[in-house]
């Protein structure tokens, strides 16, 4: 796996914002770019409701920040009712789409197949996938965490063929983490999801450029010690980022930890298999 260089910072806004306040979010957003006011070593994304992927493109293109979208159907376009295909959202302005988040696996059925159709149909369009991995508080309770993300991550890439992405992002998610009941991961539980992570990347892709990413309850109390503690290429934030402020704020955290943060070690290969071997599927 090649790691790629820059730091990530992004938000999903979920099933939120009317086309007015995605606009005045992303007027805002833009201002405080154009001000100076995002450091140049973040990689800012936000992936808004497909209702207002094109006004949120309109308002931000080229600013440099990144757009995206939630979800997308892995067929090509035609007769699926109530769907938007891989080249529709990239046609309104998403050059990334996340696929596989833990609340479409868990409220709308979205198995590890369809998180397989949908990378590989991304990668045809010309996305970015951003595939999200993660385990239930039951698999983690049984002691299977390792190999449900192993498992995740190469179902996710087990149809891309020959067509390789020309970079990949893959955030780490436990699902018991996410959403105003979940508890935020302590930073010993998400090195070690992130290190079966890239172990998992390793086996499959070679040379693509590939961020690993952590979410789940991020916030401007521990956005910090995430950034610094951890073998981690990016944050991607719910709630926390809903405003442009709280996105700024973010921000700011992050880059002045970065700029504390020593050298990065990967964690070793003998570190993963003791975890592997502690926590067995
Ligand atoms: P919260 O930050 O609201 O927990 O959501 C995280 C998330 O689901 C990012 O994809």
């Amino acid at each position: 796996m090649t790691t790629a260089t820059s730091f990530w910072l992004g938000t999903s806004w979920k099933m939120t914002k009317t086309l007015g306040e995605a606009g005045a979010y992303a007027d805002e957003l833009r201002s405080a770019v154009e001000a100076g006011n995002v450091p140049p070593e973040l990689r800012l994304f936000v992936l808004p409701a497909t209702t207002s992927l094109a006004t949120v493109h309109d308002r931000l293109d080229g600013s440099g920040v990144t757009l995206g979208a939630q979800n997308a159907h892995p067929g090509p376009d035609g007769a699926v009712t109530g769907e938007v295909s891989m080249s529709m959202v990239r046609d309104a302005g998403a050059s990334l789409v996340e696929i596989g988040h833990a609340e479409r696996r868990t409220l709308l059925g979205e198995t590890d197949d369809m998180v397989a159709d949908k990378v590989a149909a991304a990668v045809s369009a010309g996305l970015t996938p951003l595939v999200c991995v993660g385990e239930t508080a039951a698999e983690r309770a049984r002691g299977e965490t390792p190999g449900v993300l192993a498992h995740q991550v190469r179902a996710a890439l087990g149809r891309l063929g020959r067509d390789r992405p020309s970079e990949l992002m893959v955030a780490y998610e436990p699902h018991w983490a996410i959403g105003s009941e979940g508890r935020p991961a302590t930073p010993t539980e998400v090195s070690e999801g992130l290190a079966v992570v890239r172990r998992a990347l390793d086996e499959d892709l070679m040379g693509t450029p590939t961020s690993v990413l952590y979410g789940g309850s991020v916030h401007a109390g521990n956005a910090a010690d995430l950034v610094t503690g951890l073998d981690v290429d990016g944050l991607f934030v719910g709630r926390a980022a809903w405003t442009a402020p709280g996105l700024l704020d973010l921000a700011h955290r992050c880059t002045d930890a970065l700029r504390r943060r020593r050298p990065r070690r990967r964690t070793t290969p003998d570190l993963v298999s003791a975890i592997v071997r502690k926590d067995p599927r």
